[in-house]
C-alpha cells in the first residue's frame, strides 16, 4: 500500500534524517550510548505519557525504550516527527527535557513541549508521545515504512 523504503546506511551514530511517509515528516534516528542509556534509565512511573504509541507492537504496551526503539540494541528509533500538541515538526539534539538536564530529544517551540531521547513528552502541553509508525528492517541498511 503506503510503504517506502528508506536506505539508512549513510545516518551516522548521533545523527537522524527526516523522510517524508503519508505527507508527514518521519524521524529516523542512530542514537549514541549515551541517549539509548538515558531513555533506558528513566522510571515509567515520571511519564506523561505511559503507552508507548508504536505502531508495530500492542496498543497498551507500556512506554519503555524497549518497547519504543526499533531494533534490540535501542540504536534505531523512528518516529513521527509531528508534535502531539498541535502537530508542529519538534526540533532534534533539544537536550533539556529533564530538570536535571538531558542528552538528545525533541523541543517543539511552537509552544513548549520536551520529548526526551525516545521521542516521549515529559514537559509541556503535548499530551502524548511522537507515535512510532508501522516500521522493520527489511536488510541490515533499509527500513521500511509503513
Ligand atoms: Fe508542539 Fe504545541 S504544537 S507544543
Amino acid at each position: 500500500l503506503s510503504s517506502i523504503r528508506v536506505d539508512v546506511s549513510g545516518v551516522s551514530e548521533g545523527s537522524q534524517i527526516t523522510v517524508k511517509w503519508l505527507g508527514k515528516p518521519v524521524f529516523i534516528r542512530r542514537r549514541t550510548a549515551e541517549e539509548i542509556e538515558e531513555a533506558r534509565s528513566v522510571d515509567i512511573s515520571d511519564l506523561v505519557d505511559p503507552i508507548a504509541r508504536n505502531a508495530n507492537i500492542d496498543g497498551s504496551a507500556e512506554a519503555t525504550d524497549e518497547n519504543r526503539a526499533l531494533d534490540e540494541t535501542g540504536e534505531w528509533l523512528v518516529q513521527m516527527g509531528v508534535c502531539t500538541h498541535l502537530g508542529c515538526v519538534p526540533l532534534g539534539n533539544a537536550g533539556d527535557y529533564a530538570l536535571d538536564g538531558g542528552v538528545g530529544g525533541w523541543f517543539c517551540p511552537c509552544h513548549g513541549s520536551h520529548y526526551d531521547t525516545s521521542g516521549r513528552i515529559r514537559k509541556g502541553p503535548a499530551p502524548e508521545n511522537l507515535p512510532v509508525p508501522p516500521a522493520e528492517f527489511v536488510d541490515e541498511t533499509t527500513i521500511l515504512l509503513g
